[in-house]
């Protein structure tokens, strides 16, 4: 057969010449953008994204747990309209999802912090910095307000147009003053929230990290050399941007991955919590992985939110996966506190597992870093706007036609599977 016969059945579809935009259209869903990112990234930098502690056993649980559950659908529901917004520590999101935190994300790809922040602010939805973030807090104020609410396929609603949602993560450092200094400067850069994280008194036993020899900044050795010969675009782009550095502790003494556990303080307790919750007037979350005792005590020290998560497997293997805490610890708190999880969502259905179970949003940790890393702040589009689509489609499917429907009703639509 001619081209020109074949032309008059088929349709030809126009070739996309961006590399990344076609890379990224390939990409159905959140494996898809792990599998591209494992291509293009070297290895200790892949691993230091995808690994988690010791033998790995939490990672796979908490994605697991999200998945043992199974819909009991309601048809002839009338799902042509679908309302997905959600109301969340105050603040009006298009989708009940945030951005978690992830220490060193411009080591991923350049655009980092900000590209993942932007992305986040077109979408409608808040975005957390890292205390050890590769991009200072004034720093990705300023950017975030600059490229938020342009163009992109964003849900909308959200965050005002141009003034993303920001929220600070805090890791309550050994250096309390140091600590106190982070709070106000992320108070008076505009965060309206604070999370702090309540499970990293110790460094996790990142045993792929340890293997790999991943030192931050990379540093060069003979690992380095080989992966400069294998994924030169990386270093290439690594190369043309800033150096990376612990940004939120600049103009103090430069330092290492193996001496971040110095920063860690193995003492704090619960009059830290209180301390912070006298100190900060914003939204305050608590992150780690709380069973229904810690909730209570949490809520009744006044927290506004809690994270359920146990780090993404990366500190204590073994933890419980947050997605079994949601029902008892909702249940422990009462309605009155935010219940927010990550830890194991990869698709649009886990969250609507997590919401049906009683939680008010789900955050995203690996799911947009893996999209960061296969294609920069596009890659961060293409992660949300999957999920968003997947979460959309499920409910749809479900026979729900709102979130606060399913919040309502969740129970019903859910059951687990047996094993
Ligand atoms: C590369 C990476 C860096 C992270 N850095 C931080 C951090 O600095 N502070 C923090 O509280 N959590 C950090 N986390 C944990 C995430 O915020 C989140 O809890 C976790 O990724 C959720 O698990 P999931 O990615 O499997 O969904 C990090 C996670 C990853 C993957």
């Amino acid at each position: 057969m001619r081209v020109q016969e074949m032309r008059k059945l088929v349709r030809l579809r126009a070739v996309e010449l961006d590399g990344t935009r076609r890379r990224l259209a390939a990409c159905h869903d959140v494996s898809d953008l792990r599998r591209v990112a494992k291509r293009r990234i070297p290895r200790p930098v892949f691993d230091y994204v995808d690994g988690a502690a010791d033998e790995e056993l939490a990672v796979a649980a908490n994605v697991a747990a999200f998945r043992q559950w199974r819909f009991l659908p309601r048809v002839l529901a009338d799902v042509d309209v679908v309302d997905m917004s959600a109301t969340v520590l105050g603040s009006a999101l298009p989708v009940p999802l945030a951005l978690g935190p992830a220490g060193y994300t411009r080591m991923l790809h350049p655009d980092g912090e900000s590209g993942a922040a932007r992305s986040a602010a077109r979408h409608g939805l808040p975005y957390t910095l890292s205390t050890m973030a590769a991009t200072g807090i004034e720093e990705l104020a300023a950017v975030a307000v600059a490229g938020g609410g342009s163009g992109g396929a964003a849900v909308a609603g959200g965050a005002a147009a141009g003034r993303p949602d920001l929220w600070f993560q805090l890791y309550i450092l050994k250096d309390r003053s140091q600590a106190r200094d982070l709070v106000s400067r992320a108070a008076d850069n505009g965060f309206g929230a604070l999370v702090v994280t309540v499970d990293t008194v110790v460094a996790g036993n990142r045993l792929r990290d340890q293997r790999n020899g991943l030192s931050i900044p990379p540093e060069l050795s003979l690992h380095t050399v080989a992966s400069v010969a294998s994924k030169p675009g990386y270093w290439l782009r690594l190369l043309s941007g800033p150096a990376l550095d612990y940004a939120n502790f600049a103009g103090r003494p430069p330092t290492t991955i193996r001496k971040t556990a110095d920063f860690f303080d193995a003492s704090i307790d619960w009059s830290d919590i209180a301390d912070l919750r006298s100190r900060w007037a914003g939204k305050l979350i608590i992150k780690g992985p709380l069973g229904p005792t810690d909730a209570r005590r949490a809520a009744e020290l006044g927290v506004d939110g809690i994270q359920l998560s146990n780090h993404g497997g990366r500190q204590l293997d073994r933890t419980v996966a947050p997605a079994d805490l949601i029902a008892p610890v909702r249940e422990a708190v009462g309605p009155s506190v935010a219940l927010l999880v990550d830890s194991g969502i990869r698709h649009g259905a886990d969250v609507v597992v997590a919401l049906a179970l009683g939680a008010d949003a789900g955050v995203l940790g690996r799911a947009y870093l893996y999209g960061l890393m296969a294609g920069g702040e596009a890659g961060v589009d293409r992660a949300l706007d999957l999920i968003t689509r997947q979460f959309r489609t499920t409910m749809q499917l479900l026979g729900v036609t709102s979130v606060a429907e399913l919040r309502k009703r969740g129970r019903e639509l859910i059951t687990r599977e047996p094993r």
